[in-house]
């Protein structure tokens, strides 16, 4: 196993490109399966969460290519219709290939996720759209084992008690779009993955209007065909390097993105004290003053994202105040606090809230990541803590971020990578 050694205390200086949207490209992933024609993915990024779901996909028996960020999928006549305990549990997000091997066989046999350390990852909503649109469902042995005799298209609301689900989403989007008749979805997620999974899905011939929007519409067709297509930029690695010029009190430009993904970000940063240039197609963040403190709570999009809300702690660990973090998507996620405290930072937590008392300064220590989100806020928190951070099992960062420590290094970060 790796670990990350950084010498704090450099400001972040220059430019960075960000690598196409993980949570963008495993969706369309699995929408591959909906066609036994060949897809192009371009601009994949290259992480451990690709490898895993290109996996889940070979073991269905479909031929998966890789030429760098460029993956050609042709799923044919695959006839394996089961995924694994032994893949899904290493990864939730390889549920969702359970519409799309639903729609194309007429049965699926998918594990259920299980929890992870940032909370219960319940698949009710996933669920509940199946079964809305003509399928019976068991679960045996841990696996949700599904069959339908045809899909029929229906009017269904996918709103929970965190509010909307963006897999969920996803699976009965992925599961309708091959439905007899026309499907409405209600209290969808309008997150830019779910709408970067819906133009995939129309540029195959399906007929979905009202992506990003919380009512989406599809017209079933009889089949889809094989594609090429470019997944968006990651938006959540934009924002984490936005907070890492932030913190380090740097001046960078993060280019290739779609800046208005940001917008809920950057109005938190603004009020943070930082500099902020929106471009068309780049973000350029400076911060020169003091970081006055901040409240947010995370909310499905276009509220502040979840996925940034560990790293945003971060930066109010050094704010000259007190701020308020409420976490109302994963009330767990909170595994960061207790590595940040050992760090100097002074954070209380309070259930689904956060107090953050800002300190002037964080001090290097040997620290150990939890999750994938709570490694960056580490990788964050060492880019400004005095000497040395050691961040062990950061295998929990590699899951969603491509080549971040080498990106940071080009903006002058002391990184490197040691066997632990
Ligand atoms: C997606 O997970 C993302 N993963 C997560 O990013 C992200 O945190 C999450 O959306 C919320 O934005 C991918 O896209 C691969 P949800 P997903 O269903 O779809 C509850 C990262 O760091 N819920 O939108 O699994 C759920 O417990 C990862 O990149 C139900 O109650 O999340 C949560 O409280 C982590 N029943 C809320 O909804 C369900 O059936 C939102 O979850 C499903 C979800």
């Amino acid at each position: 196993m790796d670990k990350l050694v950084i010498e704090g205390g450099r400001p972040l200086k220059g430019s960075v490109q960000v690598s196409g949207s993980k949570n963008s490209l495993l969706p369309i992933l699995a929408a591959t399966l909906l066609t036994p024609e060949k897809c192009v993915i371009k601009n994949a990024p290259l992480l451990s969460d690709t490898y895993t779901m290109l996996k889940i996909i070979r073991n269905l028996g479909v031929a998966v290519e890789m030429d760098g960020n460029v993956l050609q999928i042709k799923s044919g006549n695959f006839k394996k219709y089961v995924a694994p305990y032994r893949l899904v549990s290493t990864m939730r997000a390889s549920f969702c290939v359970l519409g799309p091997i639903l729609a194309r066989l007429k049965k699926a046999e998918v594990s259920l996720p299980g929890g992870c350390v940032i909370g219960v990852r319940p698949v009710d909503l996933h669920i509940k759209g199946l079964k809305a649109l003509g399928t019976d469902i068991e679960i045996k042995e841990g696996n949700v084992c599904a069959k339908t005799r045809a899909l029929r298209g229906k009017q269904i609301f996918l709103g929970g008690a965190f509010g909307s689900s963006v897999l969920a989403t996803a699976n009965v989007m992925m599961a309708a779009v091959l439905a007899k008749g026309t499907t409405v979805i209600e209290n969808a997620a309008c997150e830019p993955e779910t709408v970067d999974l819906a133009n995939f899905l129309n540029k195959m011939g399906a007929k979905i209007k009202g992506h990003g929007s919380p009512r989406i519409e599809i017209k079933g067709v009889k089949s889809l065909s094989g594609v090429e297509y470019e997944v968006i930029a990651d938006r959540i690695e934009a924002g984490t390097f936005a907070i890492a010029a932030a913190i380090t009190k740097g001046e960078v430009t993060i280019k290739n993105i779609n800046v208005e993904y940001l917008s809920a970000l950057i109005e938190k940063l603004e009020d943070a004290g930082v500099t902020i240039k929106r471009g068309r197609d780049f973000l350029f963040v400076k911060r020169t003053g003091p970081l006055k403190p901040v409240d947010i709570t995370t909310l499905p999009y276009p509220g502040f994202p979840t996925d940034m809300q560990a790293q945003f702690m971060s930066l109010m660990g050094i704010a000259s105040g007190i701020s308020v973090i409420a976490e109302k998507i994963y009330p767990d996620r909170f595994m960061h606090i207790p590595e940040l405290n050992r760090m100097g930072a002074q954070i209380f937590r309070q259930g689904p809230y956060a107090i953050v008392h800002g300190v002037k300064s964080l001090n290097g220590a040997p620290v150990m990541a939890s999750d994938l989100r709570a490694s960056a806020a580490l990788v964050l928190a060492g880019l400004i803590a005095k000497d040395k951070t050691e961040i062990f099992r950061i295998y929990h960062l590699d899951r969603g971020y491509e080549n971040l420590d080498k990106k940071l290094v080009q903006l002058g970060a002391k990184i490197s990578r040691e066997k632990q």
